[in-house]
């Protein structure tokens, strides 16, 4: 071997090294686009790789995204929403032209990294009242033999992400935990079906629910914190609500046979706004101690290795609706526009950083003009800001948000400015019968922010990613052929 040949291979055992300790470390989260004024895909993924996200979650095939993530060699988990399951469960070969379409083609197109497709959302959810129980089976077995037939069955997985209410303990112990009886056989061939064909079961663990839905929740439990009153199940003790809940499924999974049968975090987060115990205070308390397992690698006590955790949610998104309660348009990390809520270690001491590039609408607000004082009647104040939060996001005002302790003067004025800057900033949508003004002065009155929006038309033009982020197709065969032969030759010597 010459001089230069032996460097070459120190170099490339080097390199290979690298790329493999780049990709055991990345982080998931899941990427909501319920929003009137969405971040530009480019500018999302951009954020996604600056904060160490390797994996994403979408709800749905967008094709904005799906271009995006393209080349970036970030791994997606694409979402079927449950509207499209009776189609999808009705024929095989509507499961066919799915595939082609929203996964194949950015596969082969746009160089996609598709690992898996998720079928449905939360399907048993109570409030569906069974819609989906009939077509959620079929449209699994239609998606798996549709990407058996696009020659996909090995490099993408189905799965089917659902709520942790598919499993309960009447003991209150993880070890008690088994499936609801009405949906038993149906898990049970679910579960059996996925495991023959390599699949994953995705689950979605919602601490924050549990201690709204129970006022006597032990506080610390969903914290990761209960260490003054463990729930001690035989030789297993818990100081935190996520395990237990994790585990519950993985005794209830044990107790059919499937002990062995993967099981991801499709969701798991904390809001910050629209609710007494969403604010930033808890938020970043319950991200960083959830952040601080993954890194460190941490599984369940009945599952030692680390599950894939998807973070809900990476961003805001001021269009979702807000039935189960306003804290459901608050659920990011970041802000609506990919802006900095709290400080967080994304792990080794990295901070999270905001999104580059964003562009916003001119830097005015839409408040309640001081003249009106007295003058108005409260019939018209009242109608004019349930009109304005009917179409503006008001879920920051209320009790316990961060809006919640505005005089009433703020208060209409902050539901002007939704309306207003949702409205583009548009001069006809600062009026309310004559009781707003346009103002280039602030109105923020901290916690209290009055946002200006995102100016998608001017992101439309600078909206392709970043070309550092590209990596060329031949750049990723030097690195494969690197990385084989890093492996090959540094296992030699
Ligand atoms: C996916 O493909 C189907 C074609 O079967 C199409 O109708 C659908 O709208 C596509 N997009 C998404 C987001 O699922
Ligand atoms: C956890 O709770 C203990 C008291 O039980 C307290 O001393 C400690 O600071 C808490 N740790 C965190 C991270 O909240
Ligand atoms: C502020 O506006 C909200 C949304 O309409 C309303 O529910 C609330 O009562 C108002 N609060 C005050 C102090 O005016
Ligand atoms: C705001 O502007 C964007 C970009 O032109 C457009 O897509 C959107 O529909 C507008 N929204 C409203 C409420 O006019």
């Amino acid at each position: 071997m010459g001089q230069i040949d032996s460097f070459l291979f120190i170099f490339l055992c080097l390199l290979g090294y690298v790329e493999l300790a780049k990709g055991g470390s990345g982080l998931a989260c899941n990427w909501g686009m319920q929003s009137t004024h969405p971040l530009p895909p480019g500018i999302v993924v951009r954020l996604l790789k600056d904060n160490g996200f390797s994996k994403v979650k979408l709800f749905e095939a967008d094709p904005g995204a799906l271009k995006a993530l393209g080349r970036s060699g970030i791994q997606v988990m694409v979402g079927i929403p449950n509207y499209m399951l009776a189609s999808l469960a009705s024929a095989v070969g509507n499961a066919e032209a799915w595939v082609q379409q929203n996964v194949s083609n950015y596969i082969s197109n746009h160089g996609t990294y598709i690992r898996s497709v998720a079928v449905g959302n939360e399907p048993f959810l109570r409030d569906y009242k069974d819609q989906f129980v009939n077509t959620i089976f079929p449209a699994l077995e239609n998606i798996q033999a549709a990407l058996v037939k696009a020659g996909l069955g090995k490099q993408v997985k189905a799965t089917i992400p659902i709520n942790a209410d598919v499993y309960q303990t009447d003991s209150g112990l993880p070890s008690g935990g088994y499936f609801r009886p009405e949906l038993q056989n149906l898990m049970m061939n679910i579960i059996k079906f996925l495991q023959d064909n390599g699949g994953f079961l995705t689950i979605n663990i919602y601490p924050f629910l549990s201690m709204k839905a129970d006022p006597s929740f032990p506080r610390e439990y969903a914290f990761f914190n209960n260490t003054a009153k463990p729930v001690v199940d035989g030789s297993i003790v818990y100081t935190n609500v996520y395990d237990a809940n994790f585990d519950t499924l993985i005794s209830a999974l044990e107790k059919n046979g499937f002990g062995h049968m993967p099981v991801v975090i499709g969701e798991v987060g904390w809001p910050t706004d629209g609710d007494a115990s969403a604010n930033v205070d808890n938020a970043k308390r319950f991200n960083q101690a959830l952040l601080d397992r993954i890194v460190q690698g941490l599984g369940s006590p009945r599952r030692r290795t680390p599950p894939d955790v998807y973070i809900f949610s990476l961003i805001d998104e001021d269009h979702k609706s807000t039935l189960p309660g306003n804290f459901e348009r608050h659920w990011g990390i970041l802000k609506y526009d990919g802006g900095i809520k709290y400080p967080l270690d994304m792990g080794n001491g990295r901070a999270v950083v905001p999104a580059k590039g964003v562009k916003y609408l001119a830097k005015q607000w839409c408040v309640m003009s001081p003249s009106t004082g007295g003058v108005s009647d409260p019939n018209t104040l009242a109608q004019s800001i349930t009109y304005a939060c009917e179409n503006g996001d008001c879920t920051s005002l209320g009790y316990g948000s961060s809006c919640g302790n505005l005089d009433s003067q703020s208060n209409a004025s902050y539901a002007f400015n939704t309306y207003f800057q949702t409205m583009n900033q548009s001069k006809g949508a600062c009026n309310f019968n004559n009781l707003a003004v346009i103002t280039t002065v602030d109105p923020t009155k901290p916690p209290c922010r009055f946002e200006i929006m995102i100016d998608t038309r001017k992101q439309k033009k600078a909206a392709s990613p970043p070309t550092v982020y590209r990596s060329s197709a031949a750049k990723i065969q030097r690195i494969f052929a690197a990385l084989i032969l890093g492996l090959v030759i540094c296992g030699v010597h």
